[in-house]
């Protein structure tokens, strides 16, 4: 894309139907002219420089308590509806900032380990012929229903421990708790539907804990239940929000970079040929599907010290969104940024974030999406799609398709 320097300011609108199919046009010319921009319909800083965004994701002038001081904003009506939901995202770590981010993390990753990921290698290679298996031939099928969902969703609850059986009752709450968290979507009764779905996600894992407290097996929940880190363990409301923050965090970011991935090899027919004929490329293209155009929109901060960004002022309590996929184009760092390159090296993208809480998942879905795209190229070279029909999801948030309508020819 070519961009020439425009007087003109830079309308940030993301809710516009424009942004929502194409953010980078307005993206890429707000990191260039004015990459600390203050959008007054969001009432925030939006920052898309690489450093920058690295920057505001590990720095401690920043904090990521943003759904508290929300909440206390809201009126005392929708607090009371809100409250049960609360109970639990303010013991989720992505919320927390130190020392209670540290402690809990520690707890997390005595039990989230590079073991209990590998061992779910050959189920999810499983559940990929599984899956491939039973998606139609020669006509037109909403792959993210039928393969980008279910896949993460079934490795989570394999993970966790959890029977297959409750993927749609799991996945129902989530979307309903991603009415208050991830989304400015105007959903009528938004935040009744959303407090519904986290307590009905929390009863769950809280019976759950206790079944694995009496009967414990190899999964996460039971490592959950016996983490101890000098002396410290989880308490039961922080057992559950660490459950739900796993089974929330882990599914639609999957879901968004397998469905967004495979977008850009339709497009791009020559990478998925390339990749058919050598699947070992499979891990190297996951993290180009990961840069460009990637699941992650943004992440959003508060600014907890004052401090100077290219001439503008961040006073304490202002929102930032440091818009990570603007910053993983951003020519200082990428050669040819727009362009898809599945041997790109190096690739040092900031899809899962930078610094303290970077992200707990990384190398699960990394893992999901390198054996899926090996495992798809090889067994359907030729994908073609029906570009009028992909529906992207309307949020800054997060990235992805909602709908990607595909073929198998
Ligand atoms: C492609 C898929 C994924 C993407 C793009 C992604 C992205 C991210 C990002 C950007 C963060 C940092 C948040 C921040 O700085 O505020 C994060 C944190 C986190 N992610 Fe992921 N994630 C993915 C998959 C997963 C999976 C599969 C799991 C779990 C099974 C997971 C669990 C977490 C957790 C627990 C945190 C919080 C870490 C902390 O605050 O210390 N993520 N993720």
């Amino acid at each position: 894309m070519a961009l020439t320097a425009s007087t003109e300011p830079i309308d940030f609108n993301p809710a516009s139907s424009d942004f929502v199919r194409d953010p980078y046009s307005t993206l890429l010319a707000l990191q260039r002219d004015d990459p600390a921009h203050w959008s007054p319909r969001l009432k925030a800083w939006i920052l898309t420089r690489y450093e920058d965004v690295r920057n505001c994701l590990s720095s401690s002038d920043m904090s990521v308590d943003r759904i508290r001081p929300f909440y206390e904003s809201l009126p005392d009506n929708e607090r009371s509806v809100l409250a049960e939901l609360m109970r639990y995202l303010t013991l989720w770590l992505v919320f927390r900032d130190p020392p209670e981010h540290t402690r809990l993390r520690q707890l997390m990753s005595r039990a989230f380990t590079v073991r209990a990921v590998q061992a779910l290698k050959p189920g999810i290679t499983e559940l990929c012929e599984e899956l491939s298996d039973a998606l139609p031939r020669g006509e037109e099928f909403d792959f993210v229903d039928r393969f980008a969902m279910q896949l993460p969703g079934l490795v989570i609850m394999n993970l966790l421990g959890v029977p297959r059986e409750n993927m749609q009752r799991l996945k129902s709450c989530s979307d309903r708790m991603q009415l208050f968290i991830g989304s400015a979507r105007n959903a009528p009764d938004k935040y009744e539907r959303a407090a519904e779905g986290a307590h009905e996600m929390a009863e769950f894992f809280r019976a759950l804990i206790a079944e694995r407290r009496r009967e414990p097996r190899d999964d996460l929940i039971s490592a959950f239940i016996a983490a101890r880190e000098a002396d410290e363990e989880m308490t039961e409301d922080e057992l559950v929000a660490a459950c739900m923050l796993v089974m929330f965090g882990g599914h639609e970011t999957t879901t968004n970079l397998l469905a967004g991935g495979l977008s850009k090899f339709i497009a791009n027919p020559a990478a998925w040929r390339t990749l058919a004929e050598d699947p070992s490329l499979s891990r190297q293209a996951v993290e180009e599907c990961l840069r460009l155009d990637g699941p992650s929109g943004s992440m959003a901060r508060v600014v907890a010290r004052e401090h100077i960004l290219h001439g503008k002022s961040l006073r304490p309590d202002d929102r930032v969104f440091a818009m990570i996929n603007a910053a993983n184009q951003d020519p200082d760092v990428f050669d040819e940024p727009q362009r898809f390159d599945i041997q790109r090296k190096p690739n040092r993208h900031l899809t899962f974030g930078f610094g303290p809480h970077f992200c707990m998942g990384a190398a699960l879905a990394r893992l999901e999406a390198e054996i899926a795209f090996a495992h798809l190229a090889q067994k359907f070279p030729d994908i073609g799609i029906t570009p009028q029909g992909v529906e992207w999801h309307a949020t800054i948030i997060m990235r992805g398709p909602r709908v990607l309508p595909i073929i198998i020819r």
